[in-house]
């Protein structure tokens, strides 16, 4: 146990080392929370967890988004649902964003007047997400065909809440309806402090090419930060889409599952064993401190299988780390990948 608890320590000093540059001046603000960097890990159900974050965070992500949370989640007599758990925060994790969603304006409020109480420094409605299940609900990008539900809620949120109000859009239900630029003015007319886009259609849903374009006429739409996201998988990108669009920070999901150098700009291939294994661990560690140690280095297998795609004897060991149901084989096995070999 006395091993486990200096390695905590060490990989904790690790991430409070902040391995990513921090500038002094913020790069910009939502309202009165000054954003560091511009880069960010998308909220990703199932990904952008409490230990996850706090990895992305160590190498660079400017800010963290929770996984998103139902409001009727919120709304019940029971206090810690594993909805709840989402809004966990990590000591010293400043600024985090909860992210909520629903269909109706005043349970979006209650909901968020009942989770400001925990703390959070921005509240954010989800309207990207694109699954049948909640956009066919009139949740999620469900919003988006309805600009008065839009406008009740940011007015309703911005009025009653004393933390800034945020919004993550896609560009609209399909080609026919790429109404982002109207929402957004909606949002913003109506106190919203930050639009995020994720440049894909509800169609669309995670297919085709995000469409860097209608960043850029977002950008130039409204006045307040906007964020742009969807197909940032390199460092190159995350500057790409900065030049193309003139968004004020870059938003990175799926390319960020295994990858949180990216935050620090740092090419995944020019990574040593040693330093991708020193991530992990330190992702491991933190799993394994939030979650127990049978169900952390469970759910760490998902994001273990990523982060050895590319490694050398991956092949060979992952089948068998995959097995591993101890923090200290799994540790120790990761210890010995990213030894040099001689
Ligand atoms: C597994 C998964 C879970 C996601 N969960 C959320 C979520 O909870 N809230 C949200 O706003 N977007 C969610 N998204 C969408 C992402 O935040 C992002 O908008 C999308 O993946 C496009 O960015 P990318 O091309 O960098 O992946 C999720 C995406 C994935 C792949």
């Amino acid at each position: 146990m006395g091993s486990w608890d200096s390695k905590f320590r060490f990989h904790s000093r690790l991430a409070s080392a902040k391995i990513g540059f921090m500038s002094q001046t913020p790069t910009f603000w939502v309202r009165d929370i000054p954003i560091y960097g511009d880069v960010v890990l998308s909220p990703m159900a199932g990904y952008s967890d409490v230990p996850y974050r706090a990895v992305c965070r160590a190498y660079g992500s400017a800010m963290s988004y929770t996984e998103f949370v139902p409001v009727e989640a919120l709304m019940g007599r029971q206090s810690r649902n594993r909805f709840w758990q989402r809004l966990d925060r990590a000591p010293g994790e400043y600024p985090l964003v909860f992210q909520i969603f629903g269909n109706n304006a005043q349970k979006i409020l209650n909901a968020a007047q009942r989770i400001e109480e925990l703390e959070p420094d921005i509240i954010d409605v989800n309207m990207g997400c694109s699954t049948r299940k909640v956009s066919g609900r009139g949740a999620g990008v469900g919003m988006m065909p309805q600009p008065e539900l839009v406008a009740k809620t940011f007015r309703l949120l911005s009025q009653h809440l004393s933390v800034p109000v945020t919004g993550k859009i896609r560009l609209g239900w399909d080609d026919t309806q790429r109404n982002y630029a109207e929402i957004a003015r909606i949002m913003e007319g109506n106190g919203a402090s930050l639009v995020a886009m994720h440049a894909r259609t509800k169609l669309q849903q995670y297919g085709g090419q995000a469409d860097w374009e209608e960043i850029a006429n977002l950008r130039q739409a409204i006045n307040i930060p906007v964020i742009g996201n969807g197909d940032v998988r390199t460092p190159e990108d995350i500057d790409r889409m900065k030049v193309v669009t003139g968004c004020d920070a870059v938003m990175i999901g799926r390319a960020a599952i295994g990858n949180p150098w990216i935050f620090n700009r740092l090419q995944r291939e020019k990574l040593s064993p040693e330093q991708i294994t020193t991530a992990v661990k330190y992702h491991l560690c933190e799993m394994v401190q939030y979650y127990g140690e049978m169900l952390g280095v469970v759910l760490f297998r998902k994001h273990l299988k990523q982060y050895l795609a590319e490694m050398p004897w991956a092949e060979l060991l992952l089948p068998q780390m995959l097995q591993m149901t101890d923090f200290a084989g799994l540790f120790s096995a990761l210890t010995c990948m990213g030894e040099p070999v001689r």
